[in-house]
């Protein structure tokens, strides 16, 4: 299959995925496990801002804002915001929850890899979660650069692939691949079918996003990482789960372990577009700094 036919394919599925029927509609208020590290992420996405102080600068951009719980945190800090998602179903819903604010918030349909906005009108984007639906990363970061005015700021969520609660998957899949047992690793990411099309969701390795973020331009400030627990206790005890990350979340935050920033569920990182220009890296720079960004499995 062509790469192009594999995106408009990607593409489709990710609409129908995140249509009417999604739980990210509602996620922010419901139980359960992926809830509560939506949550839990929130909280450390505000935390991010809090340490670098970014505060009210005039215009941000919520990419791939869902059901609009960040244009909300951005909206009550004073920012004029626009969200944008790649599905009509969450801009509508993102109307809902953050429209309130009329005059400072406008929700519009728009792809991530080809975003309807001059450059450099943004001092700060946030891009949450919203990666591991591309095929690839280097359009969808070269545009945030466009986008982003000199000196402003970008955070960014991945889905991190060298997370430690799945270590002992990992390690039973590797043993269980040496033995032919099952079948090998696709390096595209873990598959969903959706309706009649299937779906990529990628995860990341923080150090090679880094990388990316680099050669497109980017400054790195600071990263952090959280969600700890093993995938076994999570389906097993999922209460116990999340005190057990909440808890384990709070400590590496206060003990400022290194690479502590590394191997938690989420990985997320603030960057700066530096004030002098840089060239945005190439598809073929991209793909040496990104090879081995995995699926979820
Ligand atoms: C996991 S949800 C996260 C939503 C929100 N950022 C949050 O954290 O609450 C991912 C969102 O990214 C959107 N998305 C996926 N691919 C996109 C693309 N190419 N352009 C814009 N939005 C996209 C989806 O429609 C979905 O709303």
């Amino acid at each position: 299959m062509s790469t192009d036919i594999q995106i408009d394919e990607q593409k489709e599925a990710v609409r129908l995925y995140f249509s009417d029927e999604t739980p990210w509609k509602t996620i922010y208020s419901e139980d359960g496990w992926n809830p509560f590290m939506a949550r839990q992420r929130l909280r450390y996405v505000i935390r991010l801002m809090d340490q670098l102080q970014i505060r009210s600068k005039g215009a941000a951009l919520d990419l791939g804002c869902g059901c609009g719980e960040y244009s909300r945190l951005l909206l009550d800090r004073g920012f004029k915001v626009t969200a944008c998602d790649s599905s009509e179903d969450m801009v509508i819903e993102a109307r809902k929850n953050a429209g309130y604010a009329n005059g400072s918030f406008q929700a519009i349909v728009a792809d991530a890899e080809s975003l309807p906005f001059a450059a450099e009108s943004f001092q700060l984007i946030l891009c949450i979660g919203v990666l591991a639906y591309l095929r690839k990363d280097n359009e969808a970061i070269g545009e945030m650069f466009r986008v982003l005015a000199p000196g402003g700021h970008l955070i960014l969520t991945v889905l991190n692939s060298v997370r430690l609660g799945r270590l002992p998957k990992l390690c039973a899949g590797k043993l269980l691949r040496g033995l032919k047992l099952i079948p090998p690793r696709t390096p595209t990411g873990a598959s969903i079918q959706v309706q009649e099309y299937e779906m990529v969701r990628r995860s990341h390795i923080p150090r090679q996003l880094d990388a990316t973020l680099r050669l497109s331009g980017f400054e790195k400030l600071t990263s952090l990482s959280l969600g700890y627990s093993p995938s076994l206790l999570i389906r097993k005890r999922p209460k116990t789960a999340q005190k057990l990350s909440a808890t384990v979340d709070k400590a590496f935050q206060k003990l400022h372990l290194p690479f502590q920033d590394r191997f938690g569920r989420y990985y997320i990182v603030a960057v700066r577009r530096s004030a002098s220009e840089q060239q945005a890296c190439s598809p073929g720079q991209e793909q040496q700094a990104t090879q081995g960004a995995r699926g979820q499995g």
